[in-house]
Parts: structure tokens; C-alpha cells; sequence
């Protein structure tokens, strides 16, 4: 029953004393325990294929700062790859995949119900996780949101602006929104194994909705997440969704009503109290620290978290940042934050 874990009670809009709190990557680099345990694992993909290891990257973060929330360990690209694409990363550069820019290469990919093979090692994690885990934390799936994972489909590597997804959009309309399509039905099908798995919430990240014109967000960002959420809550009643149009701005306002998603997360280039008047009002947000504030620490990041938590006092919050940590952030930092967010208890 949602209600008892301090994050599900946030989520479904109850206003509490100090808001619960977790963080974006927060298994990651920044963190000496998991560069030794991705060390054992050799690289990055192996790591996320291999469940004992995966988990236990998971549960560091949650042993050391005592998070409400753990997010499953794995990758967006995870989907592209189930879908038949190639992918690897280039050491220090990033992620690498064989592009889409043709009839032929979407002709290649499997359909979206072929997935599950590839991807259950995936759900092997999310059963250990629930197993695992203190029984008041929450454990989050995710996916990429279909715009997103869909410009490193097109690209076959992360780009600036997202430009050659705005290429074949514009070049070749069908074969753009038949990709869309795919990702949409891979994504509900991945995200409905996870929950069958034990993930009790659904984290959808777009993380490049900043580059979508107005019209193109609604049909590219906003159509996509209200599909994949209302077929999640059909097949998984009560299932809570959170929502990361990352870079959305004006349009962050209405997102939750128009999608469906329990909870939107902000990026920390949205204005908290434009936020908790325009954004909040439809329920439970998330986010908004500056991961920056990871790396330097002291009064600054102080000051930044309590005017965070009191601008969003009045409605349902989630604390965590804009968007993830970086692996230069310190340790000691992330401590400090989660003891002043803990330490704001109204008298
Ligand atoms: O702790 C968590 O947040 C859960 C795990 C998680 C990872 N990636 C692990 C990861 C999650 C939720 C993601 C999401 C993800 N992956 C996004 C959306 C969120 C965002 O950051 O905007 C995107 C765009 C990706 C794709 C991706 N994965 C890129 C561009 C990179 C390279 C950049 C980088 O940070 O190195 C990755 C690699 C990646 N994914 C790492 C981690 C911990 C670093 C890999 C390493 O250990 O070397």
C-alpha cells in the first residue's frame, strides 16, 4: 500500500516534516567503493550486466547517507542495445552506438517485445534490490523517455544540440516517429518488467527535452510520457511515475496534469518559487539543487538546499539535484546536504 515509505507518501501528495531525499547517480564515480567495485567488474556495460555487482553499486550509496530512495543501476542505452543496436563506451568520451539514419538500419532493429533476453540480467538486479534493501527505502526503475534515447539512436553518440535527430525529423518524418514508436512500446515493456520485478516507482528521463520547440515538445516529450504512463497504470494500478523533462522551462508548468506522471522533476535552471506556484500545484516535485554544489560544498550549498526545501514547503517534495552528480563531486559534500536537509525539521 503506498503510504508507509516516505517517498510513496511524498509522491502521493502528502506534505511532510522534512521532504524525503535522494540523489541523481548517486551510484556513481564520485564514490571510491563504486570506482573499486566497477574495477572488479572491468567496464561500465559489464557492470550493468552482471546482477550481484549492479546491486551491490545500488546499495553503497543507500550504506553510506541512509537515502529514502535507491534507482536501480543500469543505463537508458540499455534499450537500444536490447533492441539490436551495437553499443560501447569510449573511455573518458562517452557512449557510442551504430546510427539510424535510414529505412534499412530501423528495418534491423527487433520488435519491441524481443527485448526481455537482453535485458534480464536487468530485472536479476531489481529482484535482488528488493530482497535487499531496508525495508523503508523505495527502489526506483527508470528508462529513458522515447525523445531522448532516440537522439543517441539517431547520432549513435550524445551530441550539443541533438542535431542530426533534429535532421531526420525534419528530413524524414515517418521513419523518425516509427523509431519514436518503437522506443514508446520497448520502454512500456521494460518499465512493466521492472515493476514486475519489484520496482515499486518509475523514473522517465528526458533528458534532452530542452531541444524540442514548443509544438515538437508536445508531440515528442509530452505525448510520449502521457502514452507510457497511462499503460503502466493500466497493466499496474497505483504505480507511481515521475517525470524528467530536463530543460523544459515554461513548459515544466502543466507537464504532471497533461501526462499523468505522480511527480515532476526540476532541473536547476527552474526558479523554485516560479516552481512551487506553477509546477507544484499538481502535485509532487523533485530536484532543483545545483549538482555543482557537490563539488564546492561549504555555507553556499548550505544556504542553497534550505531555500530549496522552504520554497517547496507548502506542497509535496522530493529533494535531490537538477541532474546527476558528477564523479568530481566530494563525498563529504553529499553528506552535508542530506544532514541539512534532515536537520530542517519545522518546530
Ligand atoms: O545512480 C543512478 O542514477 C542510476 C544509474 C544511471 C546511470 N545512467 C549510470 C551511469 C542512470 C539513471 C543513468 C541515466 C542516463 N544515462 C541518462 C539520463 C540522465 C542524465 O544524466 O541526463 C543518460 C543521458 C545516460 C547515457 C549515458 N550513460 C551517458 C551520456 C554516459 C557517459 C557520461 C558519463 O557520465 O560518463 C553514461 C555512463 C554512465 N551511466 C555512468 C553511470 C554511473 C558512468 C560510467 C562509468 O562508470 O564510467
Amino acid at each position: 500500500m503506498a503510504g508507509q515509505k516516505k517517498l510513496q507518501r511524498a509522491l502521493a501528495g502528502e506534505v511532510m516534516e522534512t521532504p524525503p531525499i535522494w540523489m541523481m547517480r548517486q551510484a556513481g564515480r564520485y564514490l571510491p567503493e563504486y570506482r573499486a567495485t566497477r574495477a572488479k567488474a572491468g567496464d561500465f556495460l559489464s557492470l550493468c550486466y552482471t546482477p550481484d555487482l549492479a546491486a551491490e553499486v545500488t546499495l553503497q550509496p543507500i550504506r553510506r547517507y541512509d537515502f529514502d530512495a535507491a534507482i536501480l543501476f543500469a543505463d537508458i542505452l540499455l534499450v537500444p542495445q536490447a533492441l539490436g543496436a551495437d553499443l560501447w563506451f569510449e573511455t573518458g568520451e562517452g557512449p557510442r552506438l551504430s546510427t539510424i539514419t535510414e529505412q534499412a538500419d530501423f528495418d534491423a532493429l527487433k520488435p519491441a517485445d524481443a527485448i526481455h533476453d537482453h535485458l534480464a540480467p536487468v530485472y536479476e538486479t531489481v529482484r535482488i534490490l528488493a530482497r535487499e534493501l531496508p525495508e523503508e527505502t523505495t527502489l526506483i526503475g527508470f528508462a529513458g523517455a522515447p525523445w531522448t534515447v532516440a537522439t543517441y539512436m539517431i547520432a549513435g553518440r550524445g551530441t550539443p544540440d541533438q542535431g542530426p535527430a533534429h535532421a531526420l525529423r525534419e528530413g524524414n518524418v515517418a521513419l523518425f516517429e516509427a523509431l519514436l514508436e518503437r522506443i514508446t512500446a520497448a520502454t512500456i515493456d521494460y518499465l512493466s518488467a521492472q515493476i514486475e520485478a519489484g520496482a515499486e516507482v518509475v523514473k522517465l528521463f528526458d533528458s534532452w527535452a530542452s531541444s524540442l520547440s514548443d509544438a515538437d515538445f508536445d508531440k515528442y516529450a509530452l505525448a510520449p510520457c502521457r502514452q507510457i504512463t497511462q499503460a503502466l497504470k493500466a497493466r499496474h494500478p497505483g504505480i507511481p511515475v515521475i517525470g524528467f523533462p530536463r530543460g523544459a522551462g515554461e513548459k515544466y508548468a502543466g507537464f504532471a496534469r497533461a501526462t499523468g506522471v505522480d511527480c515532476v522533476a526540476l532541473d536547476q535552471s527552474v526558479d523554485a518559487d516560479w516552481a512551487a506556484e506553477n509546477v507544484q500545484i499538481d502535485g509532487c516535485v523533485q530536484g532543483n539543487l545545483a549538482p555543482e554544489h557537490m563539488v564546492t560544498g561549504g555555507q553556499a550549498l548550505i544556504d542553497e538546499t534550505r531555500r530549496i526545501v522552504r520554497a517547496f514547503s507548502k506542497g509535496p517534495h522530493i529533494f535531490n539535484l537538477g541532474h546527476g552528480i558528477t564523479p568530481d563531486a566530494n563525498p563529504e559534500n553529499v553528506q552535508l546536504m542530506v544532514e541539512t536537509v534532515r536537520g530542517m525539521a519545522r518546530g
